[in-house]
């Protein structure tokens, strides 16, 4: 078995190696700055372990690797335009260092440069695979589109909260290691326990990255933090909250709700402290651990021996600890 250090230097290379037009420029030099902002490579990391767990030779697994690290940067590009996010991993987003309609068609140019990449997957695995990426992209598009409903919908439920998630977030990460297992040549039982340890431990992900939205530092985060508050993501904090509120706390949130101007700085302040009182961030982490303990379960079920399965536990409790 490779290091999870020796993969992420696999793909570091790899990522860097990877080439694309010049012209016109400003449709391929926002791919080439995304990629260029690092980011956690996970994806890419949890495919080729996958691969490796089997047994699988790795080099087969780059260009798929490569594949979905594309395909994420393209969801973040319109991500960030959706969101209206000023900041990705610390630096200018594409939109507003060119602009909406560059962010718009360079994204789009990445999905198909990222389908580009899955092509090259061998020829015996491409339909099922393409057809695991096809899934996995709608997903994404279904969570992403109940996302941008949820921020002027009330009564979002968390049961809804958490569908959303597993669609615009976690099905990639199962997607990923299903991918690299069926290359390491796992059979389809043990390729789908591995994908749905990565869809609870995605799941446990997105929490985590909504948790580090109100709290996270933003020295190390890498996003604005609060954006979630200024756009109203009903996020398991907000519903939380708006479950657990007292009158007056209702009141108060309601109002921060539907402001349509306010100043940014006081409005996650107000929110938060009202987190704070009512304990938010505890409530969501141990939700967050246990759909953490959840994906643990999933791949206790797996057909391979512990010291293997030992990679992916630590590169999820890894995972969990994140500060970006
Ligand atoms: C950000 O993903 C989008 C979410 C699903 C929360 P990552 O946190 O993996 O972003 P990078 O690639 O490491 O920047
Ligand atoms: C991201 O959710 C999901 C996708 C990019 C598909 P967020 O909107 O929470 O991700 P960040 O926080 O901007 O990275
Ligand atoms: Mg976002
Ligand atoms: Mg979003
Ligand atoms: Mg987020």
């Amino acid at each position: 078995m490779k290091k999870l250090e020796d993969l992420q230097q696999i793909i570091s290379e790899a990522v860097d190696k990877l080439a694309f037009p010049h012209y016109p420029a400003a449709l391929y030099e926002p791919i080439s700055y995304i990629l260029s902002l690092g980011g956690k490579r996970m994806r890419p990391a949890l495919l080729l372990m996958a691969c490796d767990l089997f047994g699988g030779d790795v080099d087969a697994a780059i260009p798929p690797a490569l594949a979905i690290e594309v395909f994420h940067n393209f969801t973040l590009m319109h991500d960030d335009i959706m969101d209206n996010a000023p900041i990705r991993r610390g630096k200018t987003t594409v939109h507003e260092r060119w602009n909406q309609n560059v962010g718009i068609l360079s994204g789009d140019v990445m999905l198909i440069e990222g389908y580009k990449l899955m092509m090259q997957v061998p020829e015996h695995l491409l339909r099922p695979i393409l057809d695991i990426f096809n899934n996995t992209a709608v997903g994404v598009c279904e969570g992403q589109q109940l996302d941008m409903e949820f921020e002027t919908r009330g009564g979002v439920t968390n049961t809804e909260y958490i569908n959303m998630i597993r669609l615009k977030t976690a099905v990639v990460l199962g997607g990923a290691l299903k991918i690299g297992a069926l290359i390491g040549g796992a059979d389809l039982k043990d390729a789908n326990l591995l994908s749905s340890f990565g869809e609870h431990l995605g799941i446990a992900f997105q929490l985590q990255d909504d948790i580090l939205d109100v709290y996270g530092d933003p020295e190390k985060f890498g996003k604005q933090v609060g954006g979630d508050i200024i756009s109203n993501k009903k996020t398991f904090l907000l519903i939380k909250a708006l479950e657990l509120a007292d009158e007056q706390q209702l009141r108060e949130l309601n109002y921060w709700i539907a402001l349509k101007e306010f100043d940014h700085t006081e409005k996650v302040e107000a929110v938060t402290a009202i987190y704070n009182t009512l304990e938010i961030r505890e409530y969501a982490e141990f939700a967050m651990q246990t759909y953490a303990d959840k994906a643990f379960d999933a791949l206790d079920a797996i057909n391979l021996p512990d010291s293997h399965k030992q990679y992916l536990r630590e590169f999820a409790d890894g995972l969990l600890v994140r500060e970006n």
